[in-house]
């Protein structure tokens, strides 16, 4: 069983889908810290529900410096004995002490199917550029901001009607179905990461 720690910012959907499938005897990875950077989100109160630890570490407390706060943040992560970490709409870049500290152990989320719309506007910049198909990519987190290793991705229609709020709707419903199953593939070590990709283990090199 895996000490999974979920940062986020926001509302916390991403996090609940953790919390639900983590609920599962079976499921390989126990929540045992939410931490985030905002006092008062949406995901604070839903892992009060949960009854899983909390903490805030926010970036003015670290003055907005990047290694001052990461640094902060790391410590938490230590004191509560965490494994595994993914990132759920955490809306800060983590400098590169925290991979340094979790080595191929941080997961994120992001609303588009990474190399394309990289950055916090996936969804306005997809729907800018006219795409048809987006998605959702779960990637390893490394030092270049949503560029390391990619484990899943999943499309998702894009329509002529769409508003970033839509597309990112239908984005995330599909995230809170990915997430929790590549969170809990990653734990059980089906994965590794190899030359810069992952493949599953056991597998011929790519
Ligand atoms: C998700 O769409 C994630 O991809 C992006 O931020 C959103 C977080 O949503 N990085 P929520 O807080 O999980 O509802």
């Amino acid at each position: 069983m895996k000490r999974l720690a979920v940062l986020a910012s926001g509302s916390g959907t991403n996090l609940q889908a953790i919390l639900d499938a983590a609920a599962d005897p079976a499921y390989p990875a126990a929540v045992v810290l939410v931490l985030s950077d905002k006092p008062g989100s949406g995901a604070l109160s839903r892992a009060e529900a949960a009854g899983v630890p909390t903490e805030v570490v926010t970036w003015d407390e670290h003055g907005g410096d990047r290694r001052a706060f990461t640094k902060a943040v790391v410590e938490t992560l230590r004191s509560h004995g965490v494994e595994l970490v993914v990132l759920a709409g955490f809306m800060r870049i983590l400098s590169e002490e925290a991979i340094h500290a979790f080595p191929n152990a941080i997961l994120n989320t992001h609303p588009a199917l990474l190399p394309s719309f990289k950055g916090a506007h996936a969804c306005e910049d997809a729907l800018e550029a006219g795409v048809k198909i987006s998605g959702v990519t779960v990637h390893v987190v490394d030092v270049e901001v949503d560029a390391g290793p990619i484990v899943a991705q999943a499309p998702v229609e894009v329509r002529d009607d769409d508003t970033p709020e839509s597309l990112q709707e239908r984005i995330k419903a599909v995230e809170h179905d990915l997430f929790p199953k590549v969170i809990a593939e990653w734990a059980r070590a089906e994965w590794e990461v190899v030359g810069g990709r992952t493949r599953r283990r056991g597998r011929v090199p790519i």
